[in-house]
């Protein structure tokens, strides 16, 4: 064993004592038989004696006899599949040193959506294949043999052979083109030291739009032939966030050119590939008179978020995916600092709350995980790509920002990238960087956040003149977990001039606020108020006692609280209620303070509110929802007004979504009589894409298999339409019908090749309430098809979780986890833990629901009061 290739098997991560300098890549593509070929010449420096080189491959045939390490052929060469490597043994010792590793290898252009494969479009009426890559995160293993881990890095030099007719694009520019009849060789430039994971690329057919940096770097945005005018908003976004990061980062952008490119089958929304950024088409395309204000901020957030990663991530790496939080949170943080600083009116860092409150929602569970979280085998990797590492990611990093202050933080940042360009760091790299140039705690404190899964509510009371703080992990389950943080308190009273802050490092703690209650306004205690948590910059929830809590609520009617503080109070509320910490019949009160809302992320924060009781209370509570809404939605209309703002444009397509999923009748009227004017004329201005949603939606309301006419319509919709996000907004549609044939209806056409694989979400996304049953046994009856079409895509989860979670009674989860005792995979197992813990936190809830002896009345006095 200790001398056989199979002491390699079964290890988190490649041998360090050989790792790769530089590689010499040759690529050819066959678009027509979907299959490739390659030759690989990889400079290896050996380090310590061994008779193995071991690297990553996986589905690919390397030709044995073709494999050289300088001039010596192997002995045993032997491929572990499911390890996905590939062990090259010798009959000696390799000498330490430099060597080059040669061999030839043969492949499949897949339809996965994964390491190297085939994406269909059509050109000039004819359908065609494009050969696309996305490595991220352990696939370039299936594109060629390699070291496929992030801290191997090394530069790479590719060569494509391709059909002389088509773009071939990869990370660097072309050094050198030579044509020989239909095939053309492409020379590029070498790469700088790179990771594997962001190599790319793109060969078809494409048109492109150029512009360049203040410093001359060249950017261009690639589309489909005829269609570049849909590339200038992002081409725009894209110059100015290099320009911004450029500066903000204190470091020019690395590379020589940069290109950004959509693909018509994209597993994610966008790949961040070095000089290469690749895009579904939602994401990178815009157009004026077809897209939405809410796709118009997707793309500048992509953008800005890819292009974060040039620097996040590109130049600087982590060291292990365990590390991944520090691109993915990090670039997603500072796509909101870029697109606040480009559109300071879309109000950024307001709407950054909602991603808050994704991390917030999905750390409650016990089945979460920490920010840093241990990863022993590839197949683990795809499941962390998730709100986690994104979203708490991002928040932690803007409660610390906020606590050290955006300067001294912006220069750290800066020293932290310069520290380890080129090369990788690990979170606690960036920490200690953070630390050195602040002179604060910031390791100890950041690690209670980063190390640990979950967050604290904090229990705020005032004791005369003392306001006093306890933290106790926050779970949606009602339970309370064992973990306590070094949390950055903020608070203010009365006023956002009065403000305090400190660091709650024990269980409890408490300040004397003599001084802040004593400034209070002659009216006395009766309009003191105490927010903790000031503008929510931190990523905790806070429960107040009753009298702290009654004086938030004078302080929002009297509106005197900022946008932020009203999001924060709302979600903790609904959380706390979730988690029966405090009654609907309380959650609802408060509700009520929020009547005349007419803010874009305070409506959508409202709206996300869900609640499931008993069937009557139910129509009630949509009727409080409804009144809350709808003098904002009536003030908006249905039309446009002229140089209304973006926001404006984004609550109103929000508002009647929302009113139509709540049964609102006089929205779905008006809804389905816009439709209806729209579908025998498509050019009218009555149904602009903003609305366009919310019409479809209302349509579907009213669609049974008796009365089917608006389902057909909306597919002939769908199949004349070439736009990708009017066809998403199609298919977020078709599952929304109250029949639960229409909805089953909808689930096969997902089935069908009119619809993509990477766009199956959408519909997964639409499916109604009294579709859920159906769907289920749907999804039991499909499985085996779903998990082999979507088997090595994280689109798996999105199955489970979108048909699972809306179940709300023990029985059910019961019945899932039986069906899936026998199915389960590691890519979906984390999907299916979290979705079964929220049914049994509903289920819980709505017990809870039933025996609070007023809500029934409060319900009804709540009623009469708005009306
Ligand atoms: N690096 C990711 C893409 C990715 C995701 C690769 C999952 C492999 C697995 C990319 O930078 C990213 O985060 N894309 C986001 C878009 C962004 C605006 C949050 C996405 O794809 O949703
Ligand atoms: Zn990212």
């Amino acid at each position: 064993m200790a001398d056989s290739p199979a002491q390699f098997r079964g290890q988190a991560r490649l041998p360090r004592f050989a790792a790769p300098l530089r590689y010499d890549l040759r690529l050819r593509p066959d678009l027509a038989a979907c299959t490739f070929s390659g030759a690989a010449a990889v400079a290896v420096a050996v380090s310590a004696p061994t008779r193995f080189l071991v690297l990553n491959a996986a589905e690919l045939d390397v030709g044995r006899a073709s494999i050289r390490f300088q001039d010596l052929a192997p002995t045993d060469v032997t491929q572990f599949e499911e390890d996905e490597i590939l062990v090259i043994g010798f009959d000696r010792e390799l000498p330490i040193g430099e060597g080059v590793l040669a061999m030839d290898f043969t492949g499949t252009l897949n339809d996965q959506m994964r390491g190297f494969y085939r994406s269909k479009y059509v050109c000039n009426g004819e359908s065609r294949n494009m050969a696309v890559t996305q490595f991220e995160a352990a696939d370039a293993r299936r594109c060629f043999p390699c070291w496929d881990e992030p801290a191997f890095k090394a530069k790479f030099k590719l060569t494509l052979e391709v059909p002389s007719d088509l773009v071939a694009l990869s990370n660097m520019p072309v050094a050198k083109e030579t044509v020989s009849g239909p095939i053309k060789t492409v020379f590029y430039e070498e790469s700088p030291l790179m990771s594997t994971y962001l190599v790319a690329i793109v060969v078809g057919l494409f048109d492109y739009i150029e512009s360049s940096t203040s410093e001359g770097t060249k950017v261009r945005v690639y589309t489909q032939v005829g269609k570049t005018n849909q590339g200038k908003f992002a081409l725009d976004v894209g110059v100015k966030s290099l320009d911004l990061y450029k500066d903000y980062f204190a470091t020019p952008y690395p590379l020589p050119k940069l290109d950004m490119i959509a693909i018509p089958d994209f597993a994610a929304g966008a790949m961040e590939n070095y000089g290469l950024v690749t895009y579904r088409e939602t994401a990178l395309l815009y157009d004026e008179l077809l897209s939405s204000a809410s796709n118009k901020q997707q793309v500048a957030i992509t953008v800005a978020h890819e292009l974060a990663h040039q620097w996040f991530g590109n130049l600087v790496t982590m060291e292990w995916w365990t590390h991944l939080w520090l691109n993915e949170g990090f670039a997603s943080w500072v796509s909101y600092l870029a697109v606040d600083s480009l559109f300071p009116e879309w109000n950024n860092w307001t709407q950054f709350l909602d991603e808050t409150t994704s991390g917030l929602r999905l750390d409650a569970l016990a089945e979460s995980h920490p920010i840093e979280v241990e990863i022993n085998h590839a197949s683990e990797i795809d499941a962390i790509f998730d709100s986690i590492s994104y979203d708490k990611g991002a928040s932690v990093i803007r409660m610390l920002q906020s606590y050290l202050g955006a300067e001294r933080f912006q220069k750290a940042l800066a020293s932290y990238i310069k520290k380890y360009a080129y090369s990788n760091a690990k979170t606690e790299d960036l920490w200690a960087v953070l630390e050195e140039e602040s002179g604060e705690p910031v390791k100890d404190l950041m690690t209670t956040w980063t190390k640990q899964q979950g967050y604290p509510v904090i229990y705020a009371k005032l004791n005369g003149h003392d306001l006093e703080l306890e933290q106790a992990q926050f779970l949606s389950d009602g339970s309370s977990g064992t973990g306590t943080w070094i949390v950055p308190i903020t608070f203010c009273c009365g006023s956002y001039d009065a403000q305090k802050k400190f660091l709650l490092k024990e269980k409890t703690d408490k300040m004397h606020i003599k001084e802040f209650t004593a400034s209070q306004s002659s009216d006395g205690d009766k309009n003191i108020w105490i927010k903790l948590n000031i503008d929510q910059t931190g990523f905790y929830r806070v429960k107040y006692d009753d009298e702290l809590a009654a004086g938030l609520v004078n302080a929002i009617k009297a509106k005197k609280l900022s946008l932020m503080d009203k999001i924060g109070i709302v979600e903790d509320s609904y959380a706390l209620s979730v988690a029966r910490k405090q009654t609907l019949t309380s959650l609802l009160r408060l509700l009520n303070a929020y009547h005349d809302e007419s803010d874009y992320t305070v409506c959508l924060s409202i709206s996300k509110i869900s609640v499931d009781a008993t069937p009557d209370l139910n129509n009630d509570i949509k009727q409080l929802l409804i009144n809350l809404l709808l003098p904002a939605a009536i003030k908006l209309g249905w039309d446009p007004k002229d140089g209304e703002s973006h926001l404006d444009v984004m609550l109103r397509s929000l508002l009647l979504i929302a009113l139509v999923r709540l049964g609102h009748n006089e929205t779905i009227n008006e809804g389905v009589r816009r439709f209806h004017i729209f579908f025998e004329d498509r050019k009218t201005s009555l149904l602009p894409p903003d609305t366009r949603k919310a019409a479809y939606l209302a349509v579907m309301r009213t669609v049974s298999t008796s009365n089917r006419s608006g389902y057909d319509a909306l597919l002939k919709i769908y199949r004349e339409t070439a736009e990708p996000q009017e066809k998403s907004r199609v298919l977020g549609s078709l599952s929304s019908s109250p029949d639960k044939d229409i909805v089953l209806e909808a689930l096969n056409f997902m089935f069908t090749d009119e619809v993509r694989n990477q766009d199956s979400y959408y519909i997964l996304g639409g499916i109604s309430l009294e579709g859920r049953e159906v769907a289920w046994t749907w999804l039991k009856t499909n499985w085996d098809h779903v998990l082999k079409t979507w088997r090595s895509s994280s689109l798996i989860s999105d199955f489970i979780n979108s048909i699972v979670s809306p179940f709300t009674s023990e029985e059910k989860a019961a019945e899932v986890s039986e069906f899936f005792a026998c199915r389960i995979k590691p890519s979906f197992l984390r999907a299916l833990k979290q979705s079964l813990e929220r049914v049994r936190i509903s289920a819980r809830w709505i017990e809870s629901i039933r025996s609070e002896p007023s809500l029934g009345e409060a319900v009804q006095e709540l009623l009469q009061g708005a009306a």
